[in-house]
């Protein structure tokens, strides 16, 4: 577009209006497409043994025990979804400062994966790396001195990947934010054997506001109270920024890097997408999926309609895949 020639065409010898008249012609001149391939469904587990409920600020979502997450893998899996990511809820009483839970072989993550492994091996399964699910006080990393350190919570969360592999996940995803910690994340990995194990990196991620509803259904909202992440997520102001950090985690051994949150940063996926070409990931976070069905709950727009348009519009910026709460669902949908 960026030659576009001024005498492309002229009404009204042309008219665009042409090809979309048909649904045939409409499907012909598409340029972007969505498939169930696309999707990474993000899951939310709880303890127990045939548990299941909603979680209240993401109407559609539930917490599920390990046992019935297995089974609906399964069913995402046999609907043509790649993946899924897992996020715990984990007990109060389990957490603590420095977030020891997170090295704990029988936690609630290493439950889920070896369940969803033994279930759909062919399945990908993708780890969250970081302290927030485990620490008292909600932050990512160690907290010293009322400051997130940086290579101290880093040597944490090489053993946090290590305990996570161990139980059987494929793609280790560090959402911490620390400097330097793909780099140290795959010569962990190496060091113990695991080179075929995947690093997505949550490469661009802001400090963000729509991130509430997934810190409600974790319970790591109560643990930050007014505690904010700015001192580690980004800034909401930068792009080149965002080129940076991507830069350095493909540098330091990144298979794939993401952008986070989606919608308010489709010109980061753009620019990140046409400048290193890498596999590049978006994730529609709670927020986003939360205002948009919740608008669709008071009949304000059509909610899963509105799931559909911002998944393809994550395709059209130039994402090669989308995390999404709305994964099964929108599977269901395009396989008709
Ligand atoms: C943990 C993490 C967060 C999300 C994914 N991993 C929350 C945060 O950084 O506070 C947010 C996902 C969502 O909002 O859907 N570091």
């Amino acid at each position: 577009m960026a030659n576009f020639p001024g005498t492309y065409g002229r009404y009204p010898a042309t008219r665009l209006r042409r090809n979309r008249r048909y649904e045939w012609s409409r499907r012909l001149m598409a340029e972007n497409v969505l498939t169930p391939g696309d999707l990474i469904w993000t899951v939310f587990v709880r303890p127990g043994q045939g548990e299941s409920e909603p979680v209240p600020s993401m109407p559609g979502v539930e917490r599920v025990s390990p046992d019935v997450l297995a089974e609906q893998a399964r069913e995402a899996y046999s609907l043509g979804i790649p993946a899924l990511a897992v996020f715990p809820q984990t007990q109060p009483e389990r957490k603590t400062p420095d977030g020891d839970e997170a090295l704990n072989p029988g936690n609630l993550v290493c439950q889920a994966v070896r369940a969803v492994k033994d279930a759909v091996p062919e399945m990908g399964v993708v780890c969250d790396v970081a302290l927030d699910p485990y620490t008292s006080h909600g932050q990512d990393g160690l907290v010293r001195d009322s400051y997130v350190v940086n290579d101290e919570t880093v040597e944490i969360l090489c053993r946090q990947a290590l305990n996570q592999v161990a139980a059987g996940c494929d793609v280790i995803a560090p959402s911490d934010m620390m400097d330097g910690r793909i780099g140290a994340l795959r010569k962990a990995l190496d060091a113990a054997g695991h080179e075929k194990v995947l690093l997505l990196s949550y490469a661009a991620k802001y400090a963000s506001v729509f991130y509430g509803p997934f810190r409600d259904a974790v319970g790591s909202s109560t643990s930050l109270g007014e505690g904010d992440k700015r001192t580690y997520q980004m800034d909401p102001a930068n792009t080149d920024e965002a080129l940076r950090e991507v830069a350095l985690d493909i540098e330091e051994g990144a298979d794939m890097v993401m952008i986070k949150p989606g919608m308010p940063y489709l010109d980061i996926v753009r620019r990140v997408k046409e400048t290193f070409a890498m596999p590049t990931y978006v994730y529609q976070v709670s927020g986003e999926y939360a205002m948009l069905m919740a608008a669709g709950e008071k009949g304000w727009l059509d909610g899963e309609g509105a799931i559909m348009e911002s998944l393809l519009g994550f395709k059209r910026a130039g994402a090669d895949g989308i995390l999404t709460y709305a994964a099964v669902r929108a599977a269901k949908t395009l396989n008709g």
